[in-house]
């Protein structure tokens, strides 16, 4: 599991003069939903996540404000600016995550493959290094 693998998903969104209606269909995850939690005033300059996990498949998206969530597979490393209530990204296992530049009220929602399971994660950076680099040998 890779960077590669990490997409947007755009969400169907309905407007009308009375707002936007946004859909989510389990068939258009690409893993089946088991938890939903989300992030919610987080105060300024405070930076989330920071791990990895290992089985757990997740969808992230900003319901409401923006944030960042710099991805890192070990070898390559990217950010994305979640801004927009009906995109959001894809984040398979093994990729280690942190999330900051939360604008003010932002909400982040995660979808998740499974329930909370502190033994999937990687709190430790290193940790996470040295199992993905040693899995190319
Ligand atoms: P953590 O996953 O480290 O938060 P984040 O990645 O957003 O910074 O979780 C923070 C705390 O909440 C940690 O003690 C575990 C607990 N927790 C649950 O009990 N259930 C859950 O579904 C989640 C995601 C976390």
């Amino acid at each position: 599991m890779s960077l590669i693998h990490c997409q947007p998903i755009e969400l169907p969104q309905i407007p009308d003069a009375r707002g936007n209606l946004t859909v989510i269909e389990g068939d258009k995850i690409p893993f089946q939903i088991r938890r939903v939690y989300y992030l919610s005033d987080v105060p300024d300059g405070t930076k989330r996540g920071g791990h990895a996990h290992k089985a757990l498949h997740q969808f992230i998206f900003a319901s409401s404000g923006a944030f960042d969530i710099h991805l890192d597979d070990g070898h390559e490393k990217r950010t994305v600016h979640l801004h927009r209530n009906n995109l959001g990204l894809y984040v398979c296992p093994m990729i280690w995550r942190e999330i900051d530049n939360f604008s003010p009220g932002a909400v982040c929602m995660v979808l998740a493959s499974d329930h909370y399971l502190e033994s999937d994660y990687y709190r430790d950076y290193s940790d996470f290094l040295a199992t993905v680099r040693s899995d190319l040998k």
